[in-house]
């Protein structure tokens, strides 16, 4: 990935030098105080090894989990760090600490997002048979209500300023939806029926958002959409098809594609929507689509040099993907240089791919509006 690294060393000289700046001057917005983040695996960085361990094997807990940069697996699911370690550089945070290793210093943020976790709520799946074992609970408003737990010790009349206690507080909400989607096609589902539950993924989200920015005082949020998981080494497996016609041009999955797409466009429309409603706060849509296949449709600019389907640490098949064989597991090896994969491990991307999504998302132009533009109103 010899170009993507170059663009990433340029684009990290000219960081250091804004933030260094920003010590000094007013230029830019990039100085929120704290980061609370709710998801999934894109962004975990501990809670799904504290919460699963005691329940089910983990893996990802494993080297090579974080060969590239922590140098030991951290919980995160990449071989590094994942989009929000790349903000909290940006804005001189601490990485955030998940919310389940009861850590003391959650001043600066907390991560609330935990592997394998939904929008809707779980009981949800579990009741309707979409799911034939029991899920860890987990989901959106569970996370929000560890949130709204640790309030009283993040948020007192000493913190308390004009702008409220989260007033210079970044809350990023998602990606949610990929597992909503994700059990409800393990469940033999057609697009069709998948497509049905996208109006309640959104809606779900919307009012997680609502919910922090009415209750909570928040006053920016950033909503990633879902990234096109029809590319990813473990569907483009457990989903493999005898029939070209399901495939698009670069070998992708059309129908989970499709959905998640439509998910996307109803998603970007409910932010539109909840800026009308609530002109003060700033709400931030962040495309994880267009970045991930604007790297699967360009490889070569990117410097990826594997076939863009197949997953860095995993083995066999098509896709270098074996649900009985995952990264972490002995004898699962990862390749020799992530940066030149996409998929890190069937599932989740490299470091240099969240990378190049994170700051597509602070700079533009994955976000609208970039999160370094939105300008702090208080
Ligand atoms: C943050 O940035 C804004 C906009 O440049 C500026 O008005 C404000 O004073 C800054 N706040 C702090 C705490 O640096
Ligand atoms: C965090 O604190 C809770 C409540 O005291 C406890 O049940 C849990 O085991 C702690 N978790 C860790 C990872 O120490
Ligand atoms: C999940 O946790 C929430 C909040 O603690 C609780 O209200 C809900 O009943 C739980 N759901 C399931 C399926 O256990
Ligand atoms: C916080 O301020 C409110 C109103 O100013 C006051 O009633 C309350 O006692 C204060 N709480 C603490 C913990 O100091
Ligand atoms: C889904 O369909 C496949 C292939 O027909 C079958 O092997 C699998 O058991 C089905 N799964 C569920 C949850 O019904
Ligand atoms: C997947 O891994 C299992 C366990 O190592 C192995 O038995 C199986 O043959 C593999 N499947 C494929 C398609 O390679």
């Amino acid at each position: 990935m010899a170009e993507l690294k170059l663009l990433f060393s340029l684009t990290f000289l000219i960081l250091a030098r804004v933030s260094g700046a920003n010590s000094f001057s007013s230029s830019s917005s990039a100085n929120f105080t704290s980061m609370f983040a709710f998801g999934d695996s894109y962004i975990d960085t501990g809670n799904f090894v504290i919460m699963a361990t005691p329940v089910i094997p983990v893996w990802i807990d494993k080297p090579p989990y974080g060969m590239t940069f922590f140098g030991r697996p951290t919980g995160r699911t990449s071989d590094g760090r994942v989009t929000i370690d790349f903000f909290a550089e940006e804005f001189g945070l601490p990485f955030l600490p998940a919310s389940l290793s009861n850590s003391s210093d959650i001043a600066q943020g907390v991560n609330f997002a935990v592997g394998g976790a939904t929008a809707i709520d779980v009981g949800f799946f579990e009741r309707n048979g979409l799911v034939p074992f029991k899920l860890l609970n987990n989901s959106l408003d569970v996370q929000l209500g560890w949130f709204e737990e640790l309030r009283s010790s993040l948020c007192n009349n000493a913190t308390e300023g004009s702008g409220g206690c989260f007033g210079k507080s970044l809350f990023i909400v998602g990606e949610f939806g990929v597992n909503d989607y994700a059990f409800i096609f393990s469940a033999n589902k057609t697009e069709a029926e998948v497509r049905s539950y996208v109006p309640k993924v959104v809606r779900t989200i919307a009012s997680a958002v609502e919910r922090l920015i009415n209750n909570n005082g928040a006053a920016y949020v950033v909503v990633p959409g879902n990234p096109p998981i029809g590319c990813s080494p473990a569907i483009l497996t457990l989903r493999q098809s005898p029939n070209a016609a399901d495939y698009d041009r670069i070998g992708c999955l059309r129908d989970v594609n499709d959905v998640v797409r439509y998910h996307n466009a109803l998603l970007r429309r409910a932010v539109v929507g909840l800026r009308a409603k609530h002109p003060h706060a700033t709400i931030i849509f962040a495309d994880f689509y267009t970045p991930i296949r604007r790297i699967l449709e360009n490889p070569d600019q990117f410097g990826v040099v594997s076939d863009v389907l197949k997953a860095c640490c995993g083995t066999g098949g098509d896709y270098n993907w074996n649900a009985s064989a995952v990264c972490g597991m002995p004898g699962v090896a990862a390749c020799r240089d992530p940066s030149a994969y996409v998929s890190w491990d069937g599932v989740h991307f490299t470091e240099a791919v969240n990378q190049y999504v994170a700051e597509g998302w602070l700079q533009g132009p994955y976000a609208d509006p970039p999160i370094l533009r939105a300008t702090i109103k208080h």
